[in-house]
C-alpha cells in the first residue's frame, strides 16, 4: 500500500512543505526569509510573522508541484521543535488545522531526527541509503551533536556541544572579520584560498564526545586583538588564511571526536547533516576518514543540508508506519531532546 505524506517545517527562518511517497520525494518547497539579513541574525518575532504569510502558498506549491491534490495525502507531519517558539507554533497550528479538517493522522518530528533521517530521502528508487546501525554527525548553526541511530525511531545522542555550536564557531568568528551573516558560508570560499597551516588556534581537552567551541572563539578574539594592536590592517590582509585556519581547527574538532565515537561504537557507516555539513572542507575531511577507515561515507545534497520539510516528510514516514501519532493538544518544544 502506498503511503503519501505531507512534511512542513517551520522551526527557524525556512518555511518549508515537501510531500514523499514510499520514501521518493515529490516536491520540496521552500521559502526562506529574507528579513533577518540586516539584524545580522535570526529575529524570532519577524520570522513567526513571515511564516504565517509563507505557509499557506509554500504547502500549496508542495501539493502542486507533486501533481497530487490534498486528498491524496495519508497524514501530516510537522516539527514540533526544538527550534523558535513562534515559528513553531505556525507549522504546528496549521499542521493540526489540516489534519483535523482531511481527517487524516498527525505526526509530531523531532527537527533533529528529520535531520539524521534526511538520508532516507530517495530521489530514484535505486538511492542508496544508510543500513543500521550508523553514527550522524550533526552540525548547525544551534546544534552540534553525535547520534548514535539504531533505527528509524531509535536514536541516542552520545555527544554534544557544551557552549557554542559548530555553526556559531564560523558565524561568530566571521562576524569579528567584519563578513556578512550567516558568516559559514564566506569563511568556505575564503577558506579556499588561504594556508590552512598560518595561524594555530585552540582546540578543546574535555572528555567523552561532547563537542566545546567556546575556546577556539576566544582565542580567534586574542589573535585578532593581538595583531591588530601592531598592524590595523591585519584582517583585511589575512582574510583567507584566517578563514583556511579557521576552518581547519573546526574540522580537527569535528573529526577528532567522531573518530573517537567511531572506534567506541564500532559502526561501519557515517552521515553528516545540518548547515554546516555544506561545508566544503567538513564535506571533503568525512569523506576522506571514511575512505581511510573502510567506512560508508553519507554526504547529503547540499539542498537537503539547511532546514527543509522533505527531511520531516520522510521522518513522518517512518512514525506513520510504526502508528506513532500525535495528539492535538500538542505544543512545540524549544529546547534539544532525543
Ligand atoms: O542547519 P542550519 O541551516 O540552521 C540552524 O541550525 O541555524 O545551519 C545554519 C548554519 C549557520 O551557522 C551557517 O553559517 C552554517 O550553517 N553554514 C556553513 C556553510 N553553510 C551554512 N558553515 C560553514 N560552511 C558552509 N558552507
Amino acid at each position: 500500500m502506498s503511503v503519501t505524506i505531507l512534511g512542513i517545517e517551520s522551526s527557524c527562518d525556512d518555511t518549508s512543505a515537501a510531500i514523499i511517497r514510499d520514501g521518493l520525494l515529490l516536491s520540496n518547497v521552500i521559502a526562506s526569509q529574507s528579513v533577518h539579513e540586516e539584524y545580522g541574525g535570526v529575529v524570532p518575532e519577524l520570522a513567526s510573522r513571515a511564516h504565517q504569510q509563507n505557509i499557506v502558498p509554500v504547502v500549496d506549491a508542495a501539493i502542486r508541484r507533486a501533481g497530487i491534490t490534498r486528498r491524496d495525502l495519508d497524514a501530516i507531519a510537522f516539527t514540533r521543535g526544538p527550534g523558535l517558539l513562534g515559528s513553531l507554533l505556525v507549522g504546528t497550528s496549521f499542521a493540526k488545522g489540516m489534519s483535523l479538517g482531511l481527517r487524516i493522522p498527525l505526526v509530531e518530528v523531532n527537527h533533529l531526527h528529520g535531520h539524521v533521517l534526511s538520508h532516507f530521502v530517495r530521489r530514484q528508487p535505486d538511492d542508496r541509503v544508510p543500513d543500521f546501525p550508523f553514527l550522524a554527525l550533526l552540525i548547525s548553526g544551534g546544534n552540534s551533536q553525535l547520534v548514535l541511530v539504531r533505527d528509524y525511531n531509535d536514536m541516542e545522542i552520545i555527544g554534544q556541544t557544551i557552549d557554542d555550536a559548530a555553526g556559531e564557531a564560523f558565524d561568530k568568528c566571521a562576524k569579528v572579520m567584519g563578513l556578512p551573516y550567516p558568516g559559514g558560508p564566506h569563511i568556505d570560499r575564503l577558506a579556499t584560498e588561504g594556508n590552512p597551516a598560518a595561524f594555530r588556534f585552540a582546540k578543546p581537552h574535555i572528555p567523552g564526545f561532547d563537542y566545546s567551541f567556546s575556546g577556539l572563539k576566544t582565542s580567534f578574539l586574542y589573535t585578532l586583538r593581538d595583531n591588530l594592536k601592531v598592524n590595523p590592517d591585519f584582517i583585511e590582509e589575512n582574510r583567507a588564511d584566517l578563514a583556511a585556519s579557521l576552518q581547519k581547527t573546526i574540522i580537527d574538532i569535528l573529526l577528532d571526536k567522531l573518530d573517537k565515537a567511531v572506534k567506541h561504537t564500532g559502526v561501519k557507516t557515517i552521515a553528516i547533516g545540518g548547515g554546516v555539513s555544506a561545508n566544503s572542507g567538513v564535506r571533503a575531511a568525512v569523506a576522506d576518514y571514511c575512505g581511510e577507515h573502510g567506512l560508508e561515507a553519507f554526504i547529503p545534497e547540499r539542498a537537503f543540508t539547511t532546514d527543509n520539510a522533505a527531511m520531516i516528510a520522510i521522518a513522518g514516514q517512518f512514525k506513520y508506519m510504526a502508528r506513532e501519532f500525535c495528539p492535538y493538544d500538542a505544543a512545540p518544544y524549544a529546547r534539544v531532546t532525543m
